[in-house]
C-alpha cells in the first residue's frame, strides 16, 4: 500500500500543504526549521494516532489556529483507491475514512502500517523499556489478529487492579482481578516472545550488514515476571503484599523488556550514538521485513534526518538495503548528496521552505 496524496492544514508551521508522492522514494529537502519533520510527523500520525514529538498540546497545531487536519488518499494492496482524514481541535482526534466517520482510532490506524525512524529513535536501544514494548506491540497489532483484544483486556485489568490497590482492598476483592489479569497477560507474553523469535534472524542479518565490525547481534527478552519459574497467576499471588505496599502492580507484561546486544562486544551503555542508531535501525528494518513475511506487503518507511550521525560508508549501506525493498519511502534531510539518485534514480524530490513545498519531477 502507498499514499498517493498527503495534505495537511494548520500543522506546525504549515497553513496548508499538499503533496503527491511517488510509490517509491520521496526525498524531503530543506534547511533546519523548514518543516521536514512536520511532514514525516503527519504520516506517522496516520499510523499511530499520535506524534513522535510529544503530545498535541506541545505544538502540533499551528500557533493561533484552533484545529489541525491531515488528509490522505492511498492505494491499498489490491490497487483500490481510498481516502481518509484526521482532525484535532485540541481535545480528541476525529477520523473519517471513505466518507464515513470512524469511531475507533485503532481501526483507522490499522490501514496505515508506518514505521518511522527519527533522530530520537536510538532510544529504542538505549532508552526506556516502554519504547521497546511499543515496538513489539505495533507489530503484533498488525500481524496477530487476536492480539489487540488481549492487549485491551490486559490493560483494563491492570488499570482496575492498580486502582483497587490504592484502596487497601481485601485479598478476595483483589484476587477477583487476578484471573483476568493473568490470562490476558500470559497471552500477551506468548505473542511477544514468539514474535521476537521470528524477528531475531532478520535482526541478526541486517545488523551484520550495517555493523559488520561489531559481531553478532543478540536479542534477550524478559517477560515482566520470573516466567521460567512460575505462572503469572503465581507471580501475582507472590507479589501481592508488595503490590499492596506500593499501590501498583509490580509484575506482568507491562514490565516486560527486550534488549539488543552485540555478542562478546560492548555493553549497551557503551554503544556510541551512531552504533545505537544503526542497531535501532536494524531492529526497525527487521520489523519491516518481518511484516512483509507475515502480511505479504511492506509497511511505509519514514526516515527523518536519516543522514545525521551516520558516516558515508554506513549511510550507503543503509540506502543500499532500502533499495531492495518495494515500498513507499520518505526520507528527509538538509542535503542532497549524489548517492541518493545513484541508488534511487526514480526518487521524487520535494523542496521544503518555510511553510511551502515544491517538487521537481
Ligand atoms: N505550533 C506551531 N506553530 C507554528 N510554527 C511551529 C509550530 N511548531 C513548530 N513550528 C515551527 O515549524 C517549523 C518546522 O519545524 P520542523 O518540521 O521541525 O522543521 P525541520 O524538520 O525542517 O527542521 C520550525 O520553524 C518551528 O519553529
Ligand atoms: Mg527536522
Amino acid at each position: 500500500m502507498h499514499l498517493t496524496e498527503l495534505q495537511a492544514a494548520n500543522l506546525r508551521c504549515f497553513t496548508e500543504f499538499s503533496l503527491t508522492p511517488v510509490s517509491g522514494v520521496n526525498l524531503l529537502l530543506g534547511e533546519n526549521g523548514a518543516g521536514k519533520t512536520s511532514i514525516i510527523e503527519a504520516i506517522h500520525i496516520l499510523g499511530y494516532g499520535r506524534s513522535f514529538r510529544g503530545r498535541i498540546r506541545d505544538g502540533l497545531i499551528k500557533q493561533g489556529a484552533s484545529a489541525l487536519q491531515i488528509t490522505t488518499r492511498w492505494q491499498d494492496t489490491q490497487g483500490a483507491a481510498h481516502q481518509a482524514g484526521l482532525s484535532h481541535s485540541g481535545n480528541d482526534w476525529q477520523a473519517r475514512q471513505d466518507g464515513a466517520d470512524v469511531d475507533n482510532l485503532s481501526q483507522f490506524c490499522s490501514h496505515f502500517p508506518v514505521l518511522s525512524f527519527e533522530p530520537g529513535s536510538h532510544a529504542l536501544i538505549s532508552g526506556p523499556a516502554e519504547n521497546r514494548r511499543r515496538f513489539l506491540d505495533w507489530a503484533l497489532f498488525h500481524v496477530e489478529p487476536g492480539f489487540y483484544a488481549q492487549w485491551r483486556r490486559y490493560n483494563r485489568a491492570l488499570k482496575q487492579r492498580n486502582a483497587l490497590l490504592k484502596t487497601q482492598p481485601k485479598t478476595e476483592t483483589l484476587a477477583a482481578w487476578d484471573h483476568e489479569f493473568a490470562e490476558s497477560g500470559e497471552a500477551i507474553h506468548f505473542y511477544r516472545q514468539h514474535y521476537l523469535d521470528r524477528l531475531s534472524p532478520a535482526f541478526q542479518t541486517i545488523s551484520r550488514e550495517f555493523l559488520p565490525e561489531c559481531g553478532t547481534a543478540t536479542i534477550s527478552y524478559a517477560a515482566g515476571w520470573r516466567q521460567s519459574q512460575m505462572s503469572l497467576l503465581d507471580a501475582l499471588r507472590l507479589n501481592r503484599d508488595r503490590d499492596l505496599q506500593t499501590g501498583f502492580c509490580g509484575v506482568g507484561p507491562h514490565r516486560a523488556d527486550w534488549q539488543a546486544g552485540l555478542e562478546g562486544q560492548l555493553q549497551q551503555e557503551h554503544f556510541s550514538r551512531g552504533q545505537a542508531k544503526l542497531l535501532a535501525l536494524s531492529a526497525l528494518l527487521a520489523q519491516a521485513q518481518q511484516f512483509l513475511a507475515e502480511k505479504h506487503f511492506w509497511p511505509i518507511l519514514c526516515f527523518d534526518d536519516l543522514a545525521s550521525e551516520l558516516d558515508s560508508g554506513h549511510f550507503k549501506r543503509v540506502l543500499s538495503w532500502l533499495s531492495g525493498t518495494q515500498t513507499q519511502i520518505w526520507i528527509s534531510g538538509t542535503e542532497n548528496p549524489p548517492i541518493y539518485t545513484q541508488i534511487f534514480p526514480a526518487l521524487k524530490l520535494f523542496h521544503v521552505e518555510q511553510g511551502r513545498i515544491s517538487s521537481t519531477q
